[in-house]
């Protein structure tokens, strides 16, 4: 499985690094890639597509390289099924809330509720279960 992010701080991309135990516990393979080392044709042999941004500019994803990122993979995206996380820092996760209405405009599933969290992710638990949750889609 591929896990795809863009993080500031590092926030998300620890939860990407705990999402990405998680699967691996399950005994399935999980790369975790920085957005910046991703191409358009990523997800083009998975079924599962999951991908971490934080809540950036004003409840946004990050626009230099991850928005620029997800316009890419929009045509390419239809019927997969999509899980999203992220870190955010002052805001009632409006950004999240946009986004996954955004990829279901896509055409693709949402079948797990994406995980959010403020900050940086102390409790690892809960990103290790999200990861373990996400081989049984
Ligand atoms: C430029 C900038 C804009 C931000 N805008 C928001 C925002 O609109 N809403 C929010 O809840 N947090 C916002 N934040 C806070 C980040 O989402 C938060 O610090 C998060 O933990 C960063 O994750 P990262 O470590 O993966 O970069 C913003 C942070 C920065 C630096």
């Amino acid at each position: 499985m591929k896990i795809v992010y863009w993080s500031g701080t590092g926030n998300t991309e620890k939860m990407a690094e705990l999402i990405a135990k998680g699967i691996r516990e399950e005994g399935k393979n999980a790369e975790v890639i920085n957005v910046a080392n991703a191409n358009s044709g990523i997800f083009d042999d998975e079924d599962i597509i999951i991908l971490g941004c934080p809540s950036m500019g004003d409840e946004v994803l990050e626009e230099s390289e991850f928005e620029p990122f997800i316009e890419e993979v929009s045509s390419k995206i239809s019927k997969k099924k999509v899980v999203l996380f992220g870190s955010y820092g002052w805001g009632d996760g409006k950004w999240m809330r946009d986004w996954e209405d955004r990829m279901l405009s896509y055409g693709c599933e949402i079948k797990e509720d994406c995980l959010i969290i403020c900050g940086e992710p102390e409790d690892e638990d809960e990103c290790i279960d999200f990861g373990k949750k996400i081989i049984l889609l």
